[in-house]
């Protein structure tokens, strides 16, 4: 383990904690599936953070003055034959640098020790069900002590509100991590389109879990822990169903397939869509919306600089769908007017109902603001055009280098009166991670190529 990462991680916390204040952190719990099985474990992102320490039932304590106490599971012979090695709270301080362990079973009798004379506590909301109570039971006990002239803290604070800023801003080794991540899956997309093409030209039954497999393939086999969210894998009109789930329906040729799949590396998501021929060969009407699809991803792309809005790569992407829209004919001029009225209106939203990024990290939906915190005041009310809601409008986020986020504009064309047959049931969306660097925008994914020429000299 990489433990100055951490190191350095926790002590940048304990500075924003005040002197008197501490932080509680637990990991994930485990979450039974059926009878005598568990869901694979997946550790909690903000523990991980702090610690690299990936078994459960684990909570980290860090004082304002820096000192860490980890809580973990205790050495057990039998266990350990049954699910694993433990690392135990005897080896634990040389292991993870910190300056105490104690075994998760003292969690309850050493906590209101720690809680004493305590300003304020830290925990993430609304993070860990049940365990504002667990909190309260401690803050109780501390209290029972006050006659004995312990002071217990007055405050309790949102923990997220400072890891969500820390956790904004990748460090090099989370860049680096990324960007593995990010490579590995595009190599898996390449492999599930070159696969599609040659099975379909060998005349054989492919289906949406043949594409699926081989994806989960490339992952493991590169030593990803597992895919960072379900894999979307959408032949023909299932790519209008923005959560389908990779299944079992054909995949057959002349129709398009959209991935959207993205392994998860050593505690780090990456999200990639690609939207491709089948059989490697786009018919015209495809084409010609991917064209659009990928040309406001550039836009989005373009937009993507320090400096600049969280929504600017959204609201490029969005001017080039709408502009698409109108010269292909989903939108008609005498019914919807001009591009403004298109965007003012939502009128595109029709064909494009999602939001072009988000933030991506450990989570692939990550945490952070995003509204610009230095401009929280700074509120207007609108009212949705679509469904008359009254909605809040902040400057929205100044990107800075060392952000990660999604770039994933699309275009999804269910049947309806008035859309031309030729587009019906075609769903598109192409997807690329971008890390804000000092000049730009580096895109992590682009292993796996967008340009329909190229996408179609792949497959061949
Ligand atoms: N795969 C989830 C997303 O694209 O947001
Ligand atoms: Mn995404
Ligand atoms: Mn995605």
């Amino acid at each position: 383990m990489n433990t100055p990462i951490y190191q350095d991680r926790r002590a940048r916390l304990a500075a924003q904690l005040g002197p008197n204040g501490i932080a509680i952190v637990p990991t994930a719990p485990e979450r039974p599936r059926n009878r005598d099985s568990d869901f694979l474990y997946r550790h909690d992102s903000y523990f991980y953070y702090l610690s690299g320490f990936s078994e459960p039932h684990a909570t980290l304590v860090i004082t304002g003055d820096g000192r860490v106490t980890l809580f973990c599971q205790p050495k057990d012979l039998e266990r350990e034959i049954w699910d694993g090695y433990r690392l135990g709270p005897a080896v634990a301080p040389a292991s993870i640098a910190c300056d105490a362990a104690f075994s998760i079973a003292e969690l309850d009798t050493q906590l209101p020790k720690l809680l004493e004379n305590r300003e304020a506590v830290w925990y993430p909301f609304a993070t860990h069900k049940g365990f504002e109570g667990r909190v309260d039971g401690w803050l109780q006990q501390v209290r029972a002590r006050t006659r004995y002239g312990a002071l217990c803290p007055e405050q309790q604070r949102d923990l997220c509100s400072i890891l969500d800023e820390m956790r904004l801003f990748k460090d090099v080794h989370e860049q680096a991590t990324m960007r593995s991540a990010a490579q590995i899956s595009a190599r898996a997309h390449v492999r599930a389109m070159q696969l599609s093409a040659r099975m379909l030209r060998a005349g054989q039954d492919v289906r949406e879990f043949h594409l699926d497999a081989e994806l989960l393939h490339q992952f493991r086999l590169e030593g990803s822990q597992y895919p960072a969210y379900s894999s979307i894998v959408a032949a023909g009109a299932n790519a209008c169903v923005l959560h389908y789930r990779a299944d079992a329906a054909p995949v057959r040729a002349g129709e398009l397939v959209l991935i959207d799949a993205g392994c998860e590396l050593d505690g780090y998501a990456s999200d990639i869509t690609r939207t491709f021929p089948a059989n490697g060969s786009f018919t015209g009407p495809q084409r010609a919306l991917y064209d659009i699809v990928h040309a406001s991803q550039e836009a989005a792309v373009a937009a993507t600089q320090p400096g600049a809005r969280f929504t600017d790569p959204h609201e490029a992407a969005v001017k080039v769908l709408a502009q698409g829209m109108l010269d292909v004919g989903l939108l008609s001029k005498d019914k919807v007017g001009s591009l403004q009225d298109v965007i003012e209106q939502r009128a595109y939203f029709a064909f494009y109902m999602h939001r072009t990024s988000h933030w991506l990290g450990m989570d692939v939906h990550d945490c952070g603001n995003y509204n610009e915190p230095s401009e929280l005041g700074h509120s207007t009310e609108r009212k949705d055009p679509l469904s008359g809601e009254r909605m809040q409008n902040r400057p929205s986020r100044i990107l800075r280098p060392g952000m990660v986020l999604t770039l994933e504009p699309g275009l999804y064309v269910r049947p309806a009166d008035g859309v031309p047959e030729q587009f019906h049931n075609i769903g598109i969306r192409i997807e690329d991670d971008a890390l804000l660097t000092p000049d730009g925008c580096e895109l992590l994914s682009r292993g796996v190529p967008v340009e329909a020429g190229e996408i179609e000299a792949l497959m061949r």
